[in-house]
């Protein structure tokens, strides 16, 4: 989805041309979420006007661009204080193109520019009031009504702050959004705001800050319509005057410059001027803390950087034996038959007490769900459902008091799982997060939670953070099991099975060449049908998202139960299947179905167990996987599932990273 960078320097000398590249470099940190446009807005060199630079296609299309627009030794002088936006966008309201793009500005001269994710609902209503107001409107966008929208209070009210003026301003619109507002009335200065779309604050300066928060200040008069905000509170001041803000959609972006971020919350108005930052909000509620946190982030630059790998996809798929480790890391020992899930330990007697678990998500994160369902059904011996968060909300599903809802997301930040949650917690349910990223909304928003610890996932197809959640889903299942007499066998292999997962993923990834070489034999086909049953449905609904969304053929995830009541259909000598057959209670069944298939000259490719002669001579294609326990086999089995995806997608030219209109976080229902 859309992404925002700002960049603002105060006391702290920055060229025009560092300030480029830094805006840059950010848009390129941004780039995973998808997009189809980017901009960059600065001050031009007499600062009495603002220069935008916009284009379609990719970050680099852009760089091109800023090259050839911005020579000159002029832009190499220092400039003590300056404000530089820019975004990649993903089209909603309006085609892909420049006109479409951000920077969005008020007027021709370029007197406020504003960059925007999300949606602004009622920019119908706006944009009509501003037509009678003699506003001419360029693009098809709903950024530019809310730029236009700043620019007539500022008309009307020539005494505001730039803070005021946007807080007026997100007063009128409806809908989620974050903006960063720049102005050519007000250099030097930044104005951001949030409603349901992430928004942080970087902090960068010389000497530490002159605490670990900044307090919230409010306005007296939030109710009324367009009214002046009238906060005497101060700035807060800090130690050292120089100091760089970034204003980012999230963490990836800034980490390279710091680790100090504060994530901003719905309807704060974060303001920086005369280098200070300041975070407003018009209305105080009573469960409103007086400050927001400055946070340390622990995340490495090397994480968010490719290293040896071509793609993102690959490195993530290729640090699954690390990142199901740190998912356990503290939390299991292994030696015992201990899990301490320490975000959720205090918690653990009232979700014993209740009624019914809810797994909600959307795409993997769904899958997740629906490969440790039946786990939890039995170690919890709880009823347990699986929910598609779109669908759920569609459905006006009944909540109750006692039920435990999870929401499973990697970014934390998908529209409809958060709406999910909402509807949830208003209904009284205990809300549990199992998310990825640290500060996120769902976190935010969550009784409390699993952080999956997966490490940043910057490619937009799911990888380590959906073995990363399967786990976290199975540790849960083994906590809730602890005090369970009958239970402790089946407990005592799976926590076996656990110490040895990262060691199994090595071997499963050394099939990459085999499953390279698949690859070519199914590439130019126009679809693929992926089947199985039992613990490896969830293998089959991802794999076949996998190959959807990173290669753009058809492909179908099938119940291998429900064959003979359709699918079975589809089957012939040319129509490429591929069956996952292992040995678990469904085997005979799985079997079955493998007769089917054949029988109707079907030649499948069989995922099996590492020597199974038997199942192996339905097919001279197969890829051989570790033993495992019965209910963490889909943690193996995704992985060639995963490997063959990106393959097929390097194959047919597919940008790997960046599927075509797809976005890494979907911040929009
Ligand atoms: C996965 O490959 C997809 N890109 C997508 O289905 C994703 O899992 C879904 O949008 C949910 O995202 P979340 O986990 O960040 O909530």
């Amino acid at each position: 989805m859309c992404g925002i960078f700002a960049y603002l320097n105060y006391l702290t000398p920055k060229s025009r041309q560092e300030v480029l590249d830094l805006l840059v470099t950010g848009l390129k940190r941004l780039e995973y979420r998808g997009y189809d446009s980017t901009g960059v807005a600065i001050d031009s060199l007499d600062n009495k006007d603002i220069i935008m630079v916009k284009r379609t296609g990719k970050v680099k299309v852009l760089e091109d661009a800023i090259q050839e627009h911005f020579s000159g030794d002029d832009y190499s002088e220092p400039v003590l204080n300056h404000v530089g936006i820019a975004h990649t966008r993903w089209a909603t309201h309006g085609v892909p193109c420049e006109r479409n793009s951000h920077p969005q500005r008020s007027d021709d001269g370029n007197s406020f520019v504003v960059v925007h994710n999300g949606i602004i609902t009622n920019y119908n209503d706006v944009k009509t009031f501003l037509a009678k107001k003699g506003y001419e409107f360029e693009s098809d966008t709903d950024t530019e009504v809310f730029a236009k929208l700043v620019h007539h209070l500022w008309k009307k009210h020539p005494n505001y702050s730039f803070r005021e003026l946007v807080e007026q301003a997100i007063q009128q619109v409806e809908g989620a959004f974050a903006i960063a507002v720049k102005s050519k009335h007000f250099p030097g200065e930044c104005v951001a705001s949030r409603r349901s779309s992430p928004l942080l604050v970087a902090i960068k300066t010389r000497t530490r800050l002159a605490g670990d928060h900044i307090p919230i200040l409010y306005g007296k008069d939030a109710d009324s319509v367009l009214p002046r905000s009238d906060s005497t509170a101060e700035f807060m001041p800090l130690e050292e005057k120089e100091v760089e803000y970034f204003f980012a959609s999230d963490a990836s972006a800034v980490i390279e410059h710091t680790n100090r971020v504060i994530y901003l919350e719905d309807d704060d108005v974060a303001a920086v001027r005369d280098g200070t930052l300041s975070i407003h909000r018009l209305k105080k509620s009573l469960d409103d803390p007086h400050a927001r946190e400055i946070t340390t982030l622990k995340m490495e630059i090397q994480q968010i950087m490719k290293g040896n790998y071509d793609y993102f996809m690959q490195k993530e798929i290729f640090e699954q034996p690390e990142s199901v480790v740190n998912t356990m890391r503290g939390r299991v020992r292994f030696d015992g038959t201990t899990i301490v899930l320490g975000g959720i330990k205090d918690y653990i007697p009232e979700i014993k007490r209740c009624r019914r678990l809810m797994l909600i998500g959307c795409g993997t994160s769904y899958h997740s769900a629906v490969a440790t369902r039946q786990l939890l059904e039995e170690l919890t011996e709880l009823p347990v459902m699986v929910e598609l968060a779109s669908d759920f909300l569609d459905r006006n599903t009944p909540i109750f008091r006692d039920d435990v809802c999870f929401f499973i997301s990697q970014s934390g930040e998908t529209a409809d799982t958060l709406m999910a949650l909402r509807y949830c917690k208003q209904r009284g349910a205990l809300i549990v997060g199992i998310t990825n990223t640290v500060g996120s909304s769902i976190c935010r928003e969550s009784h409390c939670g699993v952080h999956i610890n997966a490490g940043p996932e910057i490619g937009v197809a799911s990888t380590k953070a959906y073995t990363s959640q399967f786990i976290s889903l199975v540790m849960f299942a083994l906590v809730m099991s602890e005090d369970r007499l009958s239970l402790q066998q089946r407990r005592l292999e799976i926590l076996q099975a656990l110490s040895k997962l990262a060691d199994q993923i090595r071997e499963v990834l050394k099939l990459d060449s085999k499953v390279q070489e698949l690859a070519k034999d199914l590439y130019q086909h126009k679809s693929l049908l992926i089947m199985g049953r039992g613990y490896n449905f969830a293998t089959c609904l991802e794999g076949a998202l996998k190959v959807k969304e990173l290669t753009y053929m058809h492909s179908e995830g099938i119940m291998a139960g429900e064959l003979k009541h359709g699918p079975l259909a589809l089957v012939d000598d040319s129509m490429p299947v591929l069956m996952i057959v292992l040995r678990d209670p469904v085997y005979v069944k799985c079997m079955n179905a493998l007769q089917q298939v054949t029988s109707r000259k079907g030649c499948p490719v069989i995922i099996c167990e590492e020597g199974d002669e038997e199942t192996k001579a339905f097919s001279s294609r197969h890829l051989e996987i570790p033993r495992t326990v019965d209910c963490l086999q889909g943690i193996l089995t995704v992985i060639p599932m995963q490997l063959l995806s990106y393959h097929i997608a390097v194959l047919r030219g597919c940008d790997v990273d960046c599927p075509r209109n797809l976005a890494k976080s979907v911040t929009v229902e």
